[in-house]
C-alpha cells in the first residue's frame, strides 16, 4: 500500500491534519491504536480559540460547532481579595473563545473523514515508523494476525504524549524540556446547569478550583488535588463539598449538584520536545508538547501545529526541501508562548505544598497587579483568546 502522508493517532491533531490535507488533495492514512469508541469516550478540555474554530471550518467540520458552541467574551478570576473579570473582547478587537467539548470536535472530524472516504485503521497494533531519515519512509502495523505496511512520503506523529512517534526519534537529535507540578486536577462532568454564565478560575487557600461548562445544561468542574491522589477517594458528595468550599459564596451557592457522568484525575505537566522534525517524521499536538490545562491551550496548540504542518506537508510534497524545518521553527515559536502563559496561569492560581510565605505574598501581589492594571489584564486576554498563527 502507498499513501502520501501516514498519520499516527486519531486524536484532534491527527484528525484535523487529515482533513486539511484531504482538502488540499493529499491522501492520508490514519493509524490509531485504540477503538473509535474509546477515543470518543475520553473527556478532555472544551475551550476553542478563534484560530482553532477557523481550522475546524477549513477542515469542513464546523457545521455543528457553528450551531452549538457558546461564545464567551470574558472569564472570571476569583481570589481571596474578590472577583476579577477578564474582558476578552475589549483589549483584542472583539475576539472571544468558544465553549465546545474536545470530544465533540473529535466526533465531528471523524464524521467529516468518513464522508471524505479517507481510511482510518482503528485498533492498529504495534505501529512502527521506519526509514524516516531518508526520502522513502514506511509505517507498519498489525491487524489481528495480519502484518501490514504502507510506504509514504511523510509521517505525522500525532499520537499524544505516550505515543510511538517521539519515542522513535533518534535520542541524540531530541532535546526535551519539562516541569512537573506537585498536583493534579480532579474533574467531574454532570448534567447540571453551570453555576455562572462565564468560567470561574478560583484561587483559594484550600487549592485551585475551576467552574467550566459544555452547554447550558452540562457543567465541567475541577479541583486541584495532591499528586498521587486516587479518584476512588472522592465520592461525588466529597467533590461537591470541596468545590463549594473553594468558590466565592454566591458562586458556591449557585452550584447545582448531580451524579457524575465522568470523574477522573489528570496530572499537570509542562513539556516541550525540540525539534519537531526528524527527517520525514514531524511531531504535532501532545506528541510534541504538553501544557497544564490552566488556560486551555492543549487542544488549541494542536490546532496551530496542524495549521503549520499542513502547509509544510504540501510544500514538501511539491519538492520544497526546507519546508519541514520551517514547520518546526514556526510551531515552536508559538508553542513556547503558550507554554509560558499556561505555566504563569498555573503558578498564579494554585497552592504549592510547603511553599513559604514569600511565595504566597508574590502570588497575592501578582493578583493585585492584575486587579489594578488594565494593561496587565489586556495581556492575559490576548493570550487567552490565542496569539495569531
Ligand atoms: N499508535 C497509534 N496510535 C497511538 C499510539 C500508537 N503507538 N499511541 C497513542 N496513539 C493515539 C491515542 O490513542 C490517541 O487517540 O494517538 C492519539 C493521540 O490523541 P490525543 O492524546 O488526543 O493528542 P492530540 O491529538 O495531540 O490532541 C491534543 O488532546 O490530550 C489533549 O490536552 C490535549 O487537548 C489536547 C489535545
Ligand atoms: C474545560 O472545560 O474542560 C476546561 C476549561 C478551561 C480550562 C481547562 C479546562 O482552562
Amino acid at each position: 500500500m502507498r499513501v502520501q502522508v501516514a498519520i499516527i493517532g486519531a486524536g484532534p491533531a491527527g484528525l484535523m491534519l487529515g482533513q486539511l490535507l484531504h482538502r488540499a488533495g493529499i491522501d492520508t492514512l490514519i493509524l490509531e491504536r485504540r477503538s473509535q469508541a474509546h477515543v470518543l469516550s475520553r473527556i478532555r478540555a472544551g475551550i476553542l480559540e478563534e484560530g482553532t474554530a477557523d481550522v475546524l471550518r477549513r477542515a469542513g467540520a464546523a457545521e455543528r460547532f457553528a450551531r452549538e458552541a457558546l461564545r464567551h467574551e470574558g472569564f472570571e478570576i476569583a481570589h481571596p481579595g474578590g472577583r476579577l473579570r477578564i474582558d476578552l473582547g475589549g483589549p483584542t478587537g472583539g475576539k472571544a473563545v468558544h465553549v465546545y467539548g474536545q470530544t465533540e470536535v473529535t466526533a465531528d472530524l471523524m464524521a467529516a473523514r468518513r464522508a471524505a472516504g479517507a481510511p482510518t485503521v482503528y485498533e492498529a497494533e504495534d505501529v512502527e515508523i521506519c526509514d524516516f531519515a531518508g526520502a522513502r519512509p514506511r509505517v507498519a502495523w498489525r491487524e489481528g494476525a495480519l502484518r501490514r505496511e504502507a510506504r509514504c512520503d511523510l509521517i505525522a506523529g500525532c499520537d499524544g504524549f505516550r505515543g510511538v512517534s517521539r519515542a522513535s526519534a533518534p535520542p541524540a537529535a531530541l532535546t526535551t524540556f519539562e516541569r512537573a507540578y506537585p498536583f493534579g486536577w480532579l474533574g467531574l462532568l454532570a448534567d447540571v446547569p453551570p453555576c455562572a454564565p462565564e468560567l470561574i478560575y478560583a484561587s483559594h487557600a484550600r487549592g485551585f478550583a475551576l467552574c467550566s461548562m459544555r452547554s447550558p445544561s452540562r457543567s465541567r468542574y475541577y479541583i486541584q488535588v495532591p499528586a498521587g491522589e486516587r479518584v476512588e477517594s472522592w465520592s461525588d458528595q466529597r467533590f461537591w463539598d470541596e468545590l463549594r468550599a473553594r468558590l466565592p459564596k454566591t458562586a458556591g451557592e449557585a452550584v447545582v449538584t448531580g451524579p457524575a457522568l465522568e470523574k477522573s484525575i489528570a496530572p499537570l505537566r509542562s513539556f516541550v520536545a525540540e525539534p519537531l522534525v526528524f527527517g520525514r517524521l514531524a511531531l504535532a499536538g501532545d506528541a510534541a508538547h504538553i501544557v497544564p490545562p490552566t488556560g486551555a491551550k492543549g487542544l488549541n496548540l494542536a490546532a496551530s501545529d496542524v495549521h503549520y504542518l499542513a502547509e509544510a506537508a504540501e510544500a514538501t510534497l511539491a519538492g520544497e526541501a526546507a519546508a519541514l524545518a520551517d514547520y518546526s521553527r514556526r510551531a515552536l515559536a508559538r508553542i513556547w508562548k503558550a507554554e509560558r502563559f499556561s505555566w504563569w496561569m498555573t503558578t498564579l492560581l494554585h497552592t504549592f505544598e510547603g511553599e513559604d510565605g514569600f511565595s504566597v505574598r508574590l502570588r497575592e501581589a501578582e493578583l493585585a497587579g492584575l486587579c489594578g492594571s488594565a494593561a496587565r489584564r489586556a495581556e492575559v486576554a490576548e493570550n487567552y483568546v490565542g496569539l495569531p498563527f
